[in-house]
């Protein structure tokens, strides 16, 4: 087995696993190291698809989409929540003081603000200036074709599997929209002793295929992570076909075998990986 080992989507995984990765290695708890590495994307404010300086929605607001999963499979999320910076925090917090995995709204906003969480502006003055661009242009009016969320994947060398996606989703979506991220089963999925997979790309394309579930039911019948992914990546081209937007997945098995794929080459889809003898971008396999 390899472990610990860390894999994150896109390059802004790259900071987000380094602050990972000093919480994992040698012998911290994955979902300590994935708040942690989530944390530092949300705190970023020139990551403007994920948490404090993420593109509003079309009424100028920001709302934020995360989730969480442990080695147990207990899971939390929060959607459509606003002025709350670390929404993979609150996500947390559901998991772990509340019965229910999803809050959503003002509601997901109050119960973070009463567990000593802080009111903040997310909307950055690059962000406003980005919003009014897209007003003038009027860019409603064209279809979505990608979005990049940070989704991370962790196996502590206690062989602890954790998960968690967090995104400020779709840019100028309708006010109200949520995405994959705080779906478990669509964005993030993990069984414990199985693996674990999540999303980034068009929300839509993997709430309709249950596309994380999708590719850890793959794993728990004994494909392999590239093929678990592959075969859903299929099964959504043969439902949408070009229509579909972007859409790629990460997955880790438990053994720490990982794999992530994307629907198309034009995507450029890359993640980062760390473990004890890599810390690198890799270039994922293509579907189309
Ligand atoms: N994948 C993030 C979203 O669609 O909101």
């Amino acid at each position: 087995m390899t472990a610990p080992i860390v894999i994150s989507t896109w390059p802004f995984g790259k900071p987000a696993n380094d602050a990972a990765w000093n919480v994992l290695n040698p012998t911290g708890f994955a979902l300590d190291a994935i708040e942690a590495g989530i944390m530092q994307c949300e705190n970023d404010p020139t990551v403007t698809s994920v948490g404090f300086g993420g593109l509003p929605d079309a009424s100028g607001e920001v709302t934020l989409d995360a989730s969480i999963v442990d080695h147990e499979g207990r899971c939390g999320a929060v959607a459509c929540i606003s002025k709350i910076k670390n929404p993979i925090r609150a996500a947390r917090l559901v998991m772990e003081h509340t019965p229910h995995v999803l809050l959503v709204g003002p509601g997901a906003t109050q119960f973070a603000l009463s567990q000593g969480m802080r009111e903040e502006n997310l909307l950055t003055e690059h962000a406003a200036a980005e919003y009014q661009k897209w007003k003038q242009q009027q860019a409603a009016k064209k279809k979505p074709q990608g979005h990049d969320t940070i989704g991370m994947l962790a196996l502590d060398s206690a062989g602890r599997l954790a998960g968690g996606c967090s995104t400020s989703g779709l840019a100028y979506k309708l006010p109200g929209r949520v995405g994959d991220s705080p779906l478990i089963g669509a964005g993030l999925c993990l069984e414990p002793g199985i693996g674990a997979a999540t999303a980034t790309g068009v929300g839509e394309e993997m709430i309709r295929s249950c596309g994380s579930h999708s590719i850890v039911e793959n794993l728990r019948r004994g494909m392999e992570p590239i093929d678990a992914i592959r075969d859903v990546l299929e099964r959504i081209h043969r439902r949408r076909g070009s229509e579909a937007g972007d859409v790629s997945f990460i997955s880790l098995r438990a053994d720490g075998v990982y794999a992530g794929m994307s629907l198309w080459t034009k995507t450029n889809f890359q993640f980062a990986l760390s473990s004890p003898d890599r810390s690198d971008m890799i270039k994922a396999a293509t579907l189309m």
